[in-house]
């Protein structure tokens, strides 16, 4: 019995060896390994299903039976022939960055609980605002991923524009939004009646006309256009709405505009980015996924406001066994600025990874995704049986196989699963079923996606 749940440090240092050759196996060994496996629910669900143990396990063992049971029945989204949604590049020294967070466990939540934390988070979130061209009176926090940036973003933004009352407000995107949004619309209240999923241009990006026509019939009915979500880089194609443009129109009619970068806002810090993100400045809100395309581990996502006071009054609260967290105005609480109380040191491994490689490394590896799906797009172009449907942008391309119908894609997508050797996933453009490739991992190489490339073409010969 070990009551206190503790180990000598020799034992800490034995066990803490093994995750780590662990992990330096796994990150090295990653391009030989398969791209992953879906397990059968009826063989995984039993075999973790036994009541805990009251004895001790010796760790060996543990560590064992994750290699077995755990880790090979997982996609490894951060596998160099890993093209599936979106992928999870990662890299090594955040991963150690989040074991230095959790062990000091760093309490990221306020001031007091951990001031050089809340001071290094800030410091990251103003590179952040630097990047995206944001004034001085902008700020943010770190959160999950995605879909909570979304719903931090559109919360205060509620608050700010519609007192939290969302009777007869209207919100407005195009059909290429992400799900998060339509979640995050959902818990704070509003009606599928009070949005406008309006269907997108030939470049599936929101047109601006047909959003303006549904702001003014809204006004003629009486109701209260409240905000546009604009996208930098859809999740289908890699689409940038007119930012600049749905910007301007905002303004004139007193509209939020929220920017999802989730995926796309990190290629700001590179040229070809910065020059297809314009307008990006302009936003009232903006969501940047630090796990996506800033090659961070899961989790690791980020909201920012233009104004930091609007995430501030939607979410501070000064309960009484908290007073001594707010004593000084100088000193800035976390928790006065999102939905998390108790929350992880996640700016830490942003901080650490781009120390460790240099900015530079960061721009270089972004302008790889864009060159990689280029390169993707220039060899299908050279294979007959198939066609673009969204040339590469923004590190994504879609293609199509001449004649397939739907169920051919979902024959092959288990065919790559079954294999392991690459994994892309479909989508539907136009009401067309399409296979789709995200290159933004640095560490794909051209022959991983030549050879991903001839797979398709044999595998499609075999399942047509
Ligand atoms: C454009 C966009 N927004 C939001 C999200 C949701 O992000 P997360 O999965 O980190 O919650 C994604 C995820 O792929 C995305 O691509």
């Amino acid at each position: 019995m070990n009551p206190k749940l503790e180990l000598t440090p020799a034992e800490m240092r034995e066990l803490g060896y093994r995750v780590v050759d662990l992990i330096a196996d796994h990150f090295s060994q990653l391009p030989q390994k398969p791209v992953g496996r879906k397990g059968d629910p009826a063989v995984l669900r039993p075999l973790f299903q036994t009541p805990p143990p009251e004895t001790p396990t010796p760790a060996p063992e543990i560590l064992d039976r994750l290699q077995r049971e755990v880790f090979p029945s997982i996609l490894n989204v951060a596998h160099p022939r890993f093209f599936a949604f979106v992928p999870i590049p990662s890299n090594y020294v955040s991963v150690l960055a989040d074991a230095l967070a959790s062990g000091f466990n760093v309490f990221n939540g306020s001031w007091l609980g951990g001031s050089a934390a809340a001071a290094l988070e800030l410091a990251v979130i103003d590179w952040f605002r630097h990047w995206c061209g944001f004034p001085r009176s902008a700020g943010g926090l770190f959160v999950s991923g995605g879909s909570m940036a979304n719903l931090t973003a559109l919360a205060a933004a509620r608050h700010a524009h519609l007192d939290d009352r969302t009777s007869g407000a209207v919100i407005y995107y195009s059909d290429q939004t992400h799900s998060s949004i339509d979640r995050a619309l959902r818990v704070i209240g509003f009606l599928p009646d009070q949005i406008r999923r309006i269907p997108s241009d030939e470049q599936f990006r929101l047109p601006i006309q047909a959003l303006a026509h549904h702001v003014k019939q809204d006004r003629a009915a009486g109701k209260k256009p409240f905000a546009v979500i604009a996208n930098a880089g859809t999740i289908n194609t890699g689409a940038i709405d007119p930012l600049r443009e749905i910007a301007g129109f905002c303004r004139a009619e007193n509209l939020w505009m929220h920017v999802d970068g989730a995926y796309g806002a990190a290629a700001v810090i590179c040229d070809r980015g910065k020059l297809l993100l314009d307008g990006l400045d302009l936003a009232d809100s903006l969501s940047f996924d630090p796990h996506k395309w800033l090659f961070q581990p899961i989790e690791c996502g980020c909201v920012l406001l233009r104004d930091a006071a609007y995430l501030k009054s939607a979410y501070r609260i000064m309960p009484e066994y908290l007073a001594d967290v707010h004593r000084n105005a100088a000193e800035v609480n976390p928790c006065d600025y999102g939905i998390q109380l108790t929350r992880g040191f996640r700016a830490l491994k942003v901080w650490m990874s781009i120390h460790y490689f240099g900015l530079g490394a960061f721009r270089a590896a972004i302008e790889r995704g864009f060159a990689l799906a280029e390169f993707a797009e220039r060899k299908l172009r050279q294979m007959p049986a198939w066609e673009i449907v969204s040339p590469a942008h923004m590190a994504i391309v879609c293609f199509a196989r001449r004649g397939a119908d739907d169920r051919f894609y979902e024959r092959i997508h288990n065919a790559m699963l079954a294999d392991g050797y690459a994994l892309a996933t479909s989508t539907v453009l136009n009401g067309r079923t399409v296979l789709r490739l995200c290159t933004i991992n640095p560490r794909t190489i051209e022959t991983d996606i030549e050879q991903t490339l001839d797979w398709l073409e044999s595998a499609a010969n075999k399942h047509e």
